[in-house]
């Protein structure tokens, strides 16, 4: 009988694609999916080490999979990602009974780790860096969504951001050629994929060094011209790469979604600065005003961290003052946490729990009014919508308009992967609602 195997991920969009890819590869060896932990034979644990809250997530799923792995001794558990390249001895350390460790971009030997250990019995690992992305990538990839598909371009880091770790987990930034990525493109329209999404730590710093030596923009300008390919996002964009040729490419394609993710992560330049972010809290604003002088309108969200250590009362008000400058879209907000191998370790200053929890509450009750007033504006507008899902609400369908923003309204499962237009009746901080203009209604 084939085995059945459960992936849960934790963490970015990134990990998202590396389990899909995951699933590509025990699937094409003819293991098959199993829809409950209670009946899979293999569960693999996708992780995140961004933040300790999603170290500690995954000890306590893991000693609730010890406790099947009493019953079922047989069960294979599997931590590959993040948090394995991170800390695989702390990993064996509070559970034993792992029996794979595999870092991130491992999902071509997943099948083989898996017959490894059953066949050794012993722990199957493999930490090694990949340096060449290609060589790893794979065209068996379990995509969640019929329509939409993300790209990975880019992975790793060479920025060394005070506070953040994936230096350590994803190694420095390498890319994959552009043909090899717009091939990869084309492959998704051919199967029906309207949207793709590029990926990558700080995706617009992409830069081929070798072959046709494309930017970010350049890219993005062929991604576009690829016929058939309706949309097209990239998540993050680093400030301090954030170019006017960007901006170009983005306004002349209207392919290109209306919608940047740049995370700020402070509004005060001196907290920017002992973060190593490499950008000033004017140079941010700059580009904003730039982005907004542009003919198109763009959606901006962004992340933030509150209570870096050092950051006063002032500086958080420096961040408040940020959010009522930019008028975010949406963001992204987080409590500092402390990451090995990071620079912030060694600064002074730490900001204790309570006043962090503090700060945070604080910054997101005015972002969510920003984004109240913000998504008031589009009463009465007409939204262009791919839809993409069944709702979770009381409404049928949902999907998501140019700019990101989630619109919920009542139609046909046969709405499914169309284009629609959608008018705006109804919003909440976080979606809109609205109702379904039948075009073929409308004309009759
Ligand atoms: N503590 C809190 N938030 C962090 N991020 C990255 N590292 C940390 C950390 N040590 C946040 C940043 C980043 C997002 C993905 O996670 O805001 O943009």
């Amino acid at each position: 009988m084939s085995k059945k195997y459960l992936i849960e991920t934790f963490g970015c969009q990134m990990n998202d694609l590396d389990s899909e890819k995951i699933a590509g590869n025990l699937q094409r060896h003819g293991m098959v999916s199993a829809t409950d932990p209670s009946e899979a034979d293999i569960i693999i644990l996708n992780t995140c080490s961004v933040r300790e809250k999603a170290v500690q997530k995954v000890y306590a799923r893991l000693g609730e999979i010890k406790r099947q792995k009493n019953i079922r001794q047989d069960l294979v558990v599997g931590v590959v990602g993040c948090m394995a390249q991170l800390e695989s001895d702390s990993i064996l350390k509070k559970a034993p009974y792992v029996n794979i460790l595999a870092g991130p971009q491992k999902s071509q030997v997943m099948t083989e780790l898996v017959e490894r250990t059953i066949r050794t019995g012993e722990v199957a690992v493999d930490l090694r860096m990949e340096e060449d992305l290609e060589s790893v990538e794979t065209s068996y990839v379990m995509r969640q969504n019929r329509w939409r598909a993300s790209v990975m371009i880019s992975e790793g880091c060479s920025r060394r951001c005070a506070f953040c770790v994936v230096p350590s987990t994803r190694g420095r930034e390498r890319v994959r050629p552009s043909e090899a990525i717009i091939r990869e493109a084309e492959e998704l329209v051919a199967k029906g994929y309207v949207e793709i999404v590029l990926l990558g730590q700080t995706v617009n710093s992409y830069r081929e060094r070798t072959g046709n030596r494309m930017s970010f923009p350049q890219l993005l300008e062929r991604l576009s011209r690829i016929e058939g390919l309706k949309r097209i996002r990239f998540t993050s964009p680093h400030p301090a790469d954030f170019t006017d040729e960007l901006l170009e490419v983005m306004i002349s394609r209207p392919q290109i979604c209306n919608q940047i993710h740049m995370p700020v992560q402070s509004g005060s330049t001196r907290i920017l600065r002992a973060m190593r972010r490499g950008y000033t809290r004017e140079r941010y604003l700059e580009i904003i005003d730039r982005i907004r002088q542009a003919p198109r309108e763009v959606a901006i969200s962004t992340d933030i961290i509150v209570g870096f250590p050092g950051e006063t009362e002032a500086d958080f008000e420096d961040t408040l003052s940020l959010l009522d400058a930019v008028q975010f879209d949406s963001a992204f907000s987080f409590k500092y946490s402390p990451r090995p191998n990071t620079a912030a370790l060694n600064l002074p200053g730490e900001v204790p729990e309570e006043e962090k929890g503090r700060r945070l509450e604080k910054l997101q009750e005015r972002q969510k009014l920003i984004q109240y007033n913000k998504n008031a504006a589009y009463l009465g507008r007409r939204l262009e919508v791919l839809v993409d899902d069944r709702a979770r609400n009381r409404f049928d369908l949902t999907g998501r308009a140019s700019d990101n923003r989630i619109v919920n309204f009542d139609g046909p499962e046969s709405l499914m992967g169309k284009f629609i237009q959608v008018e705006i009746t109804g919003f909440g901080p976080n979606s809109l609602k609205g109702v379904w203009i039948n075009s073929a209604a409308v004309k009759q």
